[in-house]
């Protein structure tokens, strides 16, 4: 557990990337594998994930993430988008996806989804969206956490103008808006935030015991 709190020291929100290195295939599969296997409530993982290696789109990113230079001079970069159409059909899809993997038959998953379809539907067009970013933000922890285990550098960002993401990346039409940006790759010796010491609330008024 140490080590796990040396790891969390250790990283940052790096704001200079050394642009000459890259994280490796095998690293970048890792960190999918902790994307995809991020809790999300119900287990709808109502979000996607899109990466985005070419320079031209990044450099337009760049643009409307406010300039900052992350986006372009990182080895990667992921574009969370949260469901902004959540609806019953998710579920549905949901439910086969269950049944399929668990080999159950999906008969038996109807009391399930029908729960779920229940406490879903009828939240407000805004509700929904608020609650399928939050789920996307659990893959965003446990995304840094994991890139600081195998001791990748990493940005998350929401500094960002979501309509000109949006735009670039055509996520309205498909149903998704962003909801934030990360940046992964390796600190450059330049960057002095590196340096810094943490900034946290103290642990006598973040946390209350009753
Ligand atoms: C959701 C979220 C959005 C953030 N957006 C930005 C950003 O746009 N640009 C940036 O440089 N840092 C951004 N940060 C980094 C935070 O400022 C940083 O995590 C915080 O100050 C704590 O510092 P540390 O992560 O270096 O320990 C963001 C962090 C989070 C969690």
């Amino acid at each position: 557990m140490n080590s796990y709190i040396e790891n969390l020291n250790w990283r940052y929100a790096t704001k200079k990337f050394d642009t000459n290195k890259k994280v490796s295939h095998q690293d970048l599969e890792l960190l999918k594998d902790v994307i995809q296997l991020s809790a999300s409530s119900y287990g709808l993982q109502p979000y996607k994930v899109l990466l985005i290696e070419d320079k031209e789109t990044r450099k337009k990113l760049q643009v409307a993430a406010w300039g900052q230079s992350q986006i372009t001079e990182s080895s990667h970069l992921f574009v969370f988008a949260n469901n902004t159409n959540f609806n019953d059909s998710h579920i549905d899809t949901y439910i086969q996806n269950v049944s399929k993997t668990r080999n159950l038959n999906i008969e038996d998953l109807k009391g399930y989804a029908d729960f779920m379809k229940s406490k879903i539907s009828p939240l407000t067009s805004q509700a929904k969206e608020n609650w399928t970013a939050k789920q996307s933000y659990i893959a965003l922890g446990n995304l840094l956490s994991a890139a600081a285990f195998l001791k990748i550098d990493a940005c998350p960002m929401e500094g960002f103008e979501a309509d000109a993401i949006n735009k670039i990346l055509d996520l309205e039409k498909a149903g998704f808006k962003t909801t934030f940006l990360v940046t992964i790759g390796y600190r450059s010796k330049d960057d002095q935030t590196q340096h810094y010491p943490k900034v946290r609330t103290p642990k006598t008024e973040l946390f209350t015991t009753i």
